[in-house]
This record gives structure tokens, C-alpha cells and sequence, in this order.
């Protein structure tokens, strides 16, 4: 694997220098040329904002799509069976992330719902997750007619804290679903030890964490197999799309059969003739593996950029109050930046609420939003376990405790009162884009008790 363009510690060393002095309170420095900061009234207040500049529009065409897009919309080859655009995609993927197979599909949650089913997920059954993630991967475990448990969140790296994993383990529970979340690969090491010490598979819910590093490691290469999005918003967008990937051949043939209709595949399923298994169809268009060719061009560059300016912005935010940038778990070595979160500590801003912050940071020009709420909360859950199946499948007793336990999430729920999330695009912008963020909070931070 290639070793990173920009290290921490480099980009640490070069960064600091200039900020030398650079402690924030009580008066804070101004960064770059941002001429609006201070004590100069905030825009939500009818003050000239920080940034009145765009930021760029995503997802970016690459104009080299064009011929091969054309040439197949023409060709009428726009399903995989008649094409190679999916097997050139898959074979590329998994070159750059470091897997010996990857399968497209047609969604990140296509590809959860099929790693699922591969790695033995029943009706009945427990999966162990993060409940700091994308409502999806919820979903999946529904899916498969299994409840989704919750282990608490470790607040510091937003994602699941492995402490609180064992603890959630019982005769039903069939697998552990870590998450990924905003690109932040999580404490690998440890779940990887509690899924071998109870023979439980680890599937990794990448969706959010293309070209994220552990322990040298690309995120979705860890676990028994991993699960990519790369629906429109993502760093290689398609509109919809998604996929696996692992480093076993024979799990490997297993989800391609099942996303193609249950059709066995590959030499470990040789012996089955044509006779099928269970199967879906979840396939990825050729017209989606060809965008998501060009698309995967940038993919290295732009992670390296995400990255610099990140690391800028953890050594600006961490000097002002109340601001504490996230974590990496244990062993990671770097984050995808999907989001860039931070927590927001109130009691550092005289009590002004985070709704109050963040809508003070965008009215100075700068994108920004709370992220997940708790979810949990939100009917989705109550609609799935008192559900016919569910009531057949699990007791009064289990669900009554379920329900229970889902107030029992004490970190994560404070996370999500805290959490705020800038996004992935803006961190491909230029380091004085990235004052105008650092300036924007600090002129929140000076001017707080006018929103009070
Ligand atoms: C963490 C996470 N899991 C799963 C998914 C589902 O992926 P898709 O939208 O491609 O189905 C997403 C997509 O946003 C996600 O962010």
C-alpha cells in the first residue's frame, strides 16, 4: 500500500511553526486575510459575514466520462451481464483500496443487506452496532429480521466504543457492525479481538470511509467483509451505488451470487451447477461503473487535500473554547473526512445553544449542521419491534428490555447534543477558505452574549 502524501506528524511540524503563539484566549488571533472578525457584529445580526464566497458544488464531472458514456448509452450494453464497465470497476476498487475481491451493487445499502445475509444474519438473530450512524445501517439489520443493539458510543472519536461491546453479547447475537461514521475508522483492533473471542464476523460499514486507514489498513478490509456507498454525495459519487469487499474468495463468490439473482458463482460454488441459492438482484449499471471509473480519478487526490486541511483546522480549533475537534480510535492512521465533526461545548460559549452556534457560523458563510439526532427515538425502532414478525420472533420480556436499553445510551446521546459536522467539500477548498472557518467560530466565540 502506498504510504500517505501528507503524514500527521509532517503536516503537524509545518503547520505549527507559523502558529506560533497562537493561544486563543483571551484575545483571539485572526487568521489569513479575513478582514471581518473579532468583535464586529455578527451577519445573523445584520454584520458583513466572514465569507461571502461559494464553496464548490458537488459531486464534479470529469468530462473523460464522456466518450465511454456516450459509447455505451449507444451500445445498448447497459446491464452488467452485457458489459465489462462493472467487472473494470470492481477489479480497479479493489486495487485501490487494498482487497483481493470486490462486488458493485447497487447501493451502500444493497451491500450491507448482502453482507448480512453472507456472514449468516437470520430472522431472530442480534447484530451489534454504533447507534451513531446513518439510518441505513439500522435498516440492513431489519432487513434480515434481526434487532439491531446498540453499544454506547465513545464520544471523543464518534464512533463505537469497544468497551461497551461485550457486554451486549448474547446467544442471538450473530455479528458486530462497526461503523465508520464521518470517515473515522473505528478501534478495529479491539473489535476484531471481541468477534474472535466469541466467533462473531465483523462487517464493516465503510459507507462513509473510502481510502481511511487503520493500522496501515484501508477501512473495509479489516473485517470479513466491508460495505461501500457511493450514492451522490459521496467521494466517488454515482448517484447510487455501492459495494463489498473482502480478502475471501469463497464469502466473496457468495455475495456476487446472492446480488445476482441467488445464481451460483466463482469455483468455491463450481459444484452447484446452475442450481441457485437464496439471492436478490442488487447489481450495479454499467452506466454507473463507468461514471464511477472517471469518478475514482480524484479519489487520492483529493483525500490528500481533505487531509492537509483538516489537520489545518484540528490545530486552529483545538485553541478555541468550547471547540473540540474529534479523535482517531486506537490504531487509526487516518480518517476519510466524509464530515469533519467537532464537539460544541455551550458551557465554554456563556450557554448559548448549538442551534443558536450553528446558525450564527452559517450566517457568516460557513456550511455547517448537528448531524444525527437519536434516532432510535424516532419511531423507526417502535414501528420494527412491534411489528407481527418481531413479536413472533423475540419475547415480550426481550423487546420491553430493548426498549429499555435504548435509553441507556448516555454518550451518545450527548453526542448528538453537541456534534457539529462541517462537510467533506469544503475541505477541498484553499488554506485561507479554511481561516475564513477558524475566523467565522472565533467571531461566534467574541460575540456570543449578543445572542444570548
Ligand atoms: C454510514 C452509512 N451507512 C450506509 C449508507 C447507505 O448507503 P446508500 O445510501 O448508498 O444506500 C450510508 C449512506 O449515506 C451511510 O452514510
Amino acid at each position: 500500500m502506498k504510504k500517505n502524501h501528507v503524514t500527521r506528524r509532517k503536516f503537524i511540524a509545518s503547520t505549527t511553526a507559523g502558529a506560533a503563539g497562537a493561544m486563543i484566549t483571551p484575545s483571539l488571533p485572526v487568521f489569513g486575510k479575513s478582514p471581518v472578525v473579532g468583535k464586529s457584529e455578527l451577519a445573523i445580526k445584520g454584520g458583513a459575514p466572514v465569507r461571502t464566497g461559494d464553496w464548490m458544488k458537488w459531486p464534479v464531472w470529469n468530462p473523460e466520462a464522456e466518450k465511454p458514456m456516450l459509447s455505451l448509452l449507444q451500445s445498448g450494453n447497459w446491464f452488467r451481464g452485457n458489459g465489462d464497465k462493472c467487472n473494470e470497476f470492481e477489479k480497479k476498487y479493489a486495487e485501490l483500496i487494498g482487497a483481493r475481491r470486490v462486488v458493485a451493487t447497487a447501493s451502500g445499502t444493497s451491500a450491507l443487506d448482502i453482507a448480512l445475509h453472507v456472514m449468516g444474519v437470520d430472522a431472530g438473530d442480534e447484530v451489534i452496532v454504533s447507534p451513531y450512524t446513518f439510518i441505513a445501517t439500522y435498516n440492513v439489520i431489519f432487513n434480515q429480521k434481526a434487532l439491531p443493539v446498540f453499544a454506547d458510543t465513545n464520544q471523543e472519536t464518534f464512533t463505537i466504543d469497544p468497551f461497551k461491546i461485550e457486554d451486549k453479547i448474547n446467544e442471538r447475537t450473530s455479528a458486530i457492525l462497526p461503523v465508520h461514521i464521518c470517515g473515522l475508522p473505528a478501534d478495529m483492533n479491539r473489535i476484531l479481538a471481541i468477534g474472535k473471542k466469541h466467533n462473531l464476523p465483523v462487517i464493516e460499514d465503510a459507507c462513509q470511509a473510502w481510502l481511511a486507514e487503520y493500522d496501515g489498513k484501508m477501512a473495509g478490509t479489516l473485517g470479513d467483509l466491508g460495505c461501500f456507498s457511493f450514492q451522490n454525495s459521496k467521494h466517488i459519487p454515482s448517484g447510487e451505488g455501492g459495494a463489498i469487499s473482502g480478502n475471501n474468495d469463497e464469502l466473496m463468490d457468495r455475495c456476487f451470487a446472492f446480488h445476482n439473482c441467488g445464481r451460483p458463482h466463482g469455483k468455491s460454488m463450481q459444484g452447484m451447477g446452475s442450481n441457485p441459492v437464496r439471492g436478490s438482484n442488487k447489481r450495479m449499471t454499467e452506466l454507473q461503473a463507468v461514471l464511477l471509473l472517471s469518478q475514482m480519478e480524484r479519489a487520492r487526490g483529493d483525500a490528500d487535500k481533505r487531509l492537509e486541511n483538516a489537520l489545518y483546522l484540528d490545530s486552529k480549533l483545538k485553541e478555541i473554547p468550547g471547540i473540540i475537534p474529534y479523535k482517531l480510535s486506537d490504531g487509526a492512521t487516518r480518517s476519510s473526512y466524509h464530515l469533519y465533526p467537532f464537539r460544541y461545548k455551550k458551557e465554554h460559549f456563556d450557554d448559548l445553544p448549538r442551534d443558536k452556534f450553528i446558525a450564527a457560523l452559517q450566517a457568516e458563510g460557513i456550511p455547517c449542521g448537528g448531524g444525527y439526532g437519536r434516532q432510535y427515538f424516532d419511531g423507526l425502532m417502535e414501528e420494527a419491534i412491534s411489528s407481527r414478525g418481531y413479536k413472533r420472533l423475540f419475547s415480550e420480556e426481550r423487546l420491553n428490555r430493548y426498549r429499555d436499553e435504548l435509553h441507556q445510551l448516555p454518550e451518545n446521546d450527548q453526542l448528538t447534543r453537541e456534534a457539529v459536522w462541517f462537510y467533506q467539500y469544503m475541505l477541498l477548498a484553499d488554506r485561507s477558505d479554511m481561516d475564513d472557518v477558524v475566523n467565522a467560530i472565533q467571531k461566534v466565540y467574541e460575540n456570543r452574549k449578543s445572542l444570548l
